[in-house]
């Protein structure tokens, strides 16, 4: 199962692959904090189910997320573009099982305040020659978990955040499902 609060494209990644077979899985459904995330209506065009938990982080919240995860029971749980950080009891419940990526290579350019554009746009500043993108198991310190697998991109001298992004969002696309099937123990 995934979470997601954006556009959703590393999670359409995921679909694509499970619809081309190069991944024996099914997903449970899709949760989001943000009723207009891309993700959602990605999630609805194939039949996938949705829930949207409004307030996250707060105790009611966390018991509506908990009832939902008990119900999918799932044995991954994706963050792909979610900006919120999980809460400790479900990290602990569910250590070693849920999976973010990052895109930076962490531990450069982790934590709070480095999402999305955020992050390229350090990079640049810093003036480094390369970036890339992480995939790491979640635990209750934002983006400190264990790395499971990285992709390094090259900074290119008249990048701008908008295109260091776009080439780093590439290979995500192609890291993120890369991992799933590694975790589920499945060879490619
Ligand atoms: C991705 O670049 C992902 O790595 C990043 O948000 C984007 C979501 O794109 N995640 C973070 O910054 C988490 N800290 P998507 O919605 O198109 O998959």
């Amino acid at each position: 199962m995934f979470f997601a609060s954006g556009s959703g494209s590393n999670f359409q990644a995921v679909v694509d692959a499970i619809e081309n077979n190069e991944i024996d899985a099914v997903i449970t459904g899709l949760i989001s904090d943000n009723e207009h995330a891309g993700a959602l209506r990605r999630a609805e065009n194939h039949n996938i189910e949705v829930r949207v938990i409004k307030n996250f982080g707060t105790g009611e919240a966390t018991e509506e997320l908990l009832s939902v995860l008990r119900n999918w029971s799932p044995d991954l749980i994706i963050l792909a573009g979610f900006l919120k950080k999980i809460p400790d009891e479900i990290t602990r419940l569910y250590h070693n099982k849920i999976i973010n990526i990052h895109p930076s290579l962490l531990p450069k350019y982790g934590g709070k305040g480095f999402y999305g554009k955020h992050v390229h746009q350090a990079v640049l500043e810093a003036g480094d020659k390369t970036s890339g993108c992480t995939v790491h198991y979640v635990n209750e310190e934002y983006d400190e978990g264990k790395i499971i697998m990285q992709k390094t991109v090259d900074v290119l001298p008249d990048d701008t955040p908008e295109t260091l992004a776009a080439r780093v969002l590439a290979e995500e696309h192609i890291l993120l499902p890369n991992v799933i099937r590694q975790l589920l123990n499945q060879t490619k």
